[in-house]
């Protein structure tokens, strides 16, 4: 059995790109025609409207440089690569300035399906095209402005609130209901899974999302679903630090899962 090779990082070279192998280029082909033709009635349009406007394609793995450019056009948001994850304080920071970390490693054919760590697939295909949405990065910039002006111990409330939006997020649509969360859109397995029609799916509200504990290594057994991306910039209207105490006061829901051992 071979035995399991870490992920390592890339380092751009001095021209600002990173050097993908022809193994990798076909990782990211592969993954980019397969969720383009799934996702075709099944994500979000503002998802689409984004791909275009960073004209991502199956044929090239996208260079960080080309999409910030891009993105500084059209909604001033911007990204910035990153070894992979990085501590809450570093991360709240970015998404402040409205930029957002992109790991730039990309994942191997045996994890094609899903990837606990956030690879390039995950951020640039889940991640990048709603950051050409306006609203989607006022949303970004506020959560990690309000984020940085909370005391440290709010980190695992605040992720709550990104997980079930941000990361596995659907929404209401004329058309019915659409994923727009990047770890839905950017693996194959949850992708399938969320709009099987089999998982729950609740109208978004902040105390519930924030009382919902949640596993990054399973298929989420409830989406959460917002009306508008402005509903969820409104959303941080609310005193964040205020919902936070009140949600620990309450406690957390009941799991929908088996708690890991
Ligand atoms: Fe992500």
């Amino acid at each position: 059995m071979p035995t399991k090779q870490p992920y390592v990082s890339k380092t751009a070279g001095r021209d600002g790109r990173y050097a993908y192998s022809e193994e990798e280029r076909g990782v990211w082909s592969e993954l980019f025609e397969h969720q383009m033709k799934f996702l075709a009635e099944r994500a979000a349009p503002q998802f689409f409207e984004g791909i275009g406007a960073l004209g991502l394609n199956g044929d090239e793995v996208p260079q960080i440089i080309d999409i910030n450019s891009r993105l500084s056009k059209l909604t001033g948001a911007g990204v910035q690569g990153v070894p992979a994850i990085i501590p809450p304080k570093q991360f709240f920071e970015l998404l402040s300035q409205r930029k957002f970390p992109v790991a730039t490693f990309l994942r191997r054919r045996r994890d094609i399906d899903y990837i606990e760590e956030p690879d390039l697939f995950h951020e640039v295909f889940g991640h990048c095209p709603l950051l050409t949405n306006s609203a989607y990065c006022d949303f970004v910039e506020r959560f990690g402005k309000v984020a940085l002006s909370l005391p440290k111990g709010t980190s695992w409330h605040l992720f709550r609130l990104f997980w079930f939006t941000v990361e596995f997020g659907m929404i209401r649509t004329g058309a019915g209901i659409r994923a727009f969360g990047a770890g839905i859109v950017s693996s194959p397995s949850e992708a399938r899974f969320a709009t099987s029609g089999k998982p729950e799916m609740i109208p978004f509200d902040l105390m519930t999302a924030l009382r919902t504990p949640y596993r990054i290594d399973i298929v989420q057994p409830l989406y959460f679903v917002i009306d508008s991306f402005e509903q969820l910039v409104s959303v941080l209207d609310q005193d964040l630090g205020a919902a936070i105490a009140r949600a620990r006061e309450l406690g957390d829901l009941p799991a929908r899962f088996e708690t890991a051992a």
